[in-house]
């Protein structure tokens, strides 16, 4: 195919980015509430998933990968989503301990973009949220070897209907033993707005020792 058989003209593809600004003065006084804020935003702009993040992670030779994950819980703490324990990504953390995510706000002209180490969030919390997930999630969950190749869609199909099967007269379906919640404990937070002439804001929160301070970096 020659080149101009692709229809997009992708170098004069840009936008000017003039929706907002974060500064020294705007920015919230933790990166909890300045990530819960553009949360809300982002929800109250009725941005497509606006939890979405991508989600990073590198195997023991350092060769990374990404994909989307859905943020499920923000604290203190760190931030939390839930997947597949034998998936490849966490394999990855099981290895490497360490990941970083990225919420992609196109919309707002805005990322927030979290790294640090991650754990298993506790087995309590998981069931907490484990029993708000609808009942078909809670069977794909069961029914999904996640991350390994299967033989074909059919394949997939039987493996739901055989855990509809083992489960028909169960109430409360159990948390399968694979699955369950990572948290990312942040040791930096960057909140990036796009601005005018690509001079971007970026404001970062850094871990240094047991205080968060807060930097601008250069865009
Ligand atoms: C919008 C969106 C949300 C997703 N949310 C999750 C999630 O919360 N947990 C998850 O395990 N996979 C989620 N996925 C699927 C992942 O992107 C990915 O395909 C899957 O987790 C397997 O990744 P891995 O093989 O790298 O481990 C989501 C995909 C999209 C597009």
């Amino acid at each position: 195919m020659s080149q101009t058989d692709t229809a997009l003209e992708l170098p004069a593809m840009r936008v000017s980015y003039e929706e907002g600004v974060l500064d020294e003065g705007s920015l919230e006084r933790t990166w909890v509430e300045q990530l819960q804020h553009w949360l809300d935003a982002a929800s109250r702009a009725s941005l497509p998933e606006p939890n979405a993040m991508v989600l990073a992670t590198a195997d023991p030779e350092g060769r990374p990968s990404s994909r989307t994950v859905l943020c499920k819980g923000i604290d203190d703490r760190g931030v939390v989503f839930y997947t597949n324990y034998t998936s490849s990504k966490s394999h990855d953390l099981i290895a490497t301990r360490f990941a970083s995510a990225t919420f992609p706000w196109f919309a707002m002209q805005r990322q927030a973009h979290v790294r640090g180490v991650v754990e298993k969030v506790s087995q309590q919390e998981t069931a907490a949220y484990w029993a708000s997930r609808p009942r078909g999630s809670q069977l794909g969950a069961w029914a999904s070897p996640q991350s390994r190749a299967v033989a074909g869609r059919s394949t997939l199909e039987s493996a739901l209907a055989n855990i509809n099967r083992q489960f028909a007269d169960t109430e409360r379906i159990p948390v399968p033993p694979h699955w369950g919640g990572w948290r990312i404990r942040p040791q930096t937070v960057e909140f990036w707005q796009g601005r005018r002439d690509r001079m971007h804001d970026r404001m970062v929160f850094a871990l240094t020792g047991d205080d968060w301070r807060v930097r601008r970096l250069a865009p």
